[in-house]
């Protein structure tokens, strides 16, 4: 199975993203864009896994949300990759400060290693993917998208916990299903239950 850890984005925030995406969608550009109920943030891509390796992942992404509090970062603006001269992937940004998702992903990434998961091959740019290039698309097209997106926000997206998505590749495009979620639940907020428990 197709697996990926990330972040799911509250209704509001998919609609404000979706909204300002749809402007510049009727530029019509070769681009399969994302359906808005598939907005996330990846923070490991697992790839291809066998299912019986499930478990591990979850025992292992149980003790990281044991250890990160819950959090919240901001989504807006916009970007490309590789760059906006030749952009494959359109991303919607988050706003600085991002040190609680770093930390997420580098000890959720650490925790996977010590499981036995290749680490990623490429840094961490905490984003959530709109749309992916299917073409040759127009000269400036990436300037402008990043121009159209520039300086907007979408909202708050409340991080308190994270998922582990199987992600199914089909005719229509991807389909991810949600399969744990693990609840942040860092040392401030476990110091509290404690005192509470006799
Ligand atoms: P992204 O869209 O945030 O870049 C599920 O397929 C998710 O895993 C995708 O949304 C993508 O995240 C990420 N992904 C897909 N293929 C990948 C790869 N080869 N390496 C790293 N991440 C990948």
């Amino acid at each position: 199975m197709r697996a990926f850890l990330g972040i799911g984005i509250p209704a509001g925030v998919r609609e404000a993203i979706s909204a300002a995406v749809a402007q510049v969608r009727s530029h019509h550009a070769p681009v399969a864009w994302a359906a808005p109920e598939n907005l996330h943030i990846t923070l490991d891509f697992l790839g291809e896994i066998l299912p019986d390796r499930v478990p591990l992942v979850e025992r292992s992404m149980r003790a990281v949300a044991s250890g990160i509090d819950p959090f919240s970062v901001t989504a807006g603006g916009g970007g490309a990759f590789p760059g906006t001269r030749n952009p494959r992937v359109l991303w919607v940004g988050l706003l600085e400060p991002l040190e609680l998702v770093r930390q997420l992903q580098q000890n959720m990434e650490n925790a996977l290693s010590v499981a036995g998961f290749p680490r990623e091959d490429r840094p961490f740019h905490p984003h959530i993917t709109v749309g992916r290039a299917r073409g040759a698309l127009p000269p400036a097209w990436g300037e402008r998208f990043v121009q159209a997106l520039s300086g907007k926000g979408f909202g708050v997206v409340p991080v308190p916990s994270f998922t582990l998505y199987e992600s199914r590749l089909g005719p229509g495009g991807a389909v991810h299903t949600p399969l744990c979620d693990f609840r942040l639940e860092g040392f401030r907020k476990r110091e509290i239950r404690e005192e509470k428990e006799p």
